[in-house]
């Protein structure tokens, strides 16, 4: 039987109860439980199989429950979560001790967002807590952006995907902490570095694990297809290198067609950034189930949206 279904008051009812729901979101599904609940925290990493060192996300019904789990906000921060929110921004705050050491990884941060989809909005508004929410996906492997991505990687591992649809933006939240009140880009996402810059100015972008320990889950392997995968400028060089593998292309707008690609898909043939964002991770599912030898996946123009896609395939083909 399908786990899949749009009935929120069971969703509610799971919840109040210490179990885990997969809740929809702009970005990707996210893996939610009761942020007070250690029976639920737990949960959540036991079935992604995800370190605990790996903080996790807090998703907030409204701008005004900051103050209840967050020490300061920065007056940077304030501009942002006033600019994006709800939407795809995760704010880096100094935690208040109501947050559980669990949801943080033993760090004195958290990590908080206002999600934009109205199914778990409204969701939120009928529960009496945050909802911890990891991106519904086993550790290291591509995020879902459909109910069915989800229940593929879980079947009845969980009791329930609530379904609201295919995720709009497609790629995660941008995530920004604060260093000294300045705001620093700790990972490349759904709101792009040329709007945030608008709000706030200027801003450093430190999303390799190197120079970020301060974001733990910015391996350099994540995001990843089964296939192997290889990224290039120059797919038609690619595509004679591997011309005896069985390969499937992942293209921006490239339509031509070539006897040695098994199968291909095209994420935006108007060349339309945000289109290809929301395709990007059902292109990854669709090509990783096609029994390939190789994918090869296309670089993007390094702007905009372009970038976190860039950052994510690079991250898949590590
Ligand atoms: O769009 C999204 O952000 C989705 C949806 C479901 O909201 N969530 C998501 O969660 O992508 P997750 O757990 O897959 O990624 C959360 C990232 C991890 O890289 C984690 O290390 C970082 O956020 N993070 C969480 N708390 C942090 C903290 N206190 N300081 C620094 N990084 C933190
Ligand atoms: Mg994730």
């Amino acid at each position: 039987m399908s786990i899949i279904s749009t009935d929120l008051t069971k969703a509610v009812e799971l919840l109040n109860n210490d179990e885990l729901v997969a809740i929809p979101t702009e970005t990707v599904y996210g893996l939610a439980g009761n942020i007070f609940s250690e029976k639920a925290v737990k949960a959540i990493f036991e079935t992604k199989a995800r370190p605990f060192f790996n903080p996790l996300i807090v998703h907030i019904p409204n701008i005004e429950y900051l103050e209840t789990i967050v020490e300061t906000v920065p007056e940077k921060a304030k501009l942002l979560a006033e600019a994006f929110w709800p939407g795809p921004i995760t704010l880096v705050l100094k935690k208040k001790s109501i947050i559980p050491d669990l949801i943080t990884g033993g760090k004195d941060t958290v990590a908080v967002r206002i999600p934009n989809h109205p199914i778990t909005l409204n969701l939120l508004k009928q529960l009496e807590f945050p909802l911890a929410a990891p991106s519904a996906n086993p550790f290291n492997r591509i995020s879902p952006t459909k109910a069915e991505h989800v229940e593929n990687y879980f079947k009845d591992k969980i009791q329930m995907v609530l379904d609201g649809g295919a995720c709009k933006s497609g790629i995660e939240s941008t995530i920004i902490g604060f260093e000294n009140g300045e705001p620093i880009i700790y990972r490349l996402g759904s709101t792009p570095v040329e709007a945030i810059e608008a709000v706030v100015g200027t801003i450093e972008v430190k999303n390799k694990k190197e120079v970020a320990p301060e974001a733990p889950g910015m391996l350099e392997r994540h995001y990843a297809p089964k296939t192997k995968t290889i990224l290039t400028t120059n797919i038609a060089e690619a595509i004679e290198t591997y011309k005896d593998l069985k390969i499937g292309l992942l293209t921006y707008n490239d339509i031509l067609n070539d006897d040695a690609i098994a199968y291909k898909i095209v994420l935006s043939e108007g060349k339309n950034l945000e289109e290809a964002a929301s395709k990007l991770y059902d292109a990854l599912h669709q090509l990783d189930q096609q029994q390939l030898d190789i994918i090869i996946a296309e670089q993007l123009p390094d702007y905009g949206l372009g970038k976190s896609i860039n950052d994510r395939l690079q991250r898949a083909t590590k």
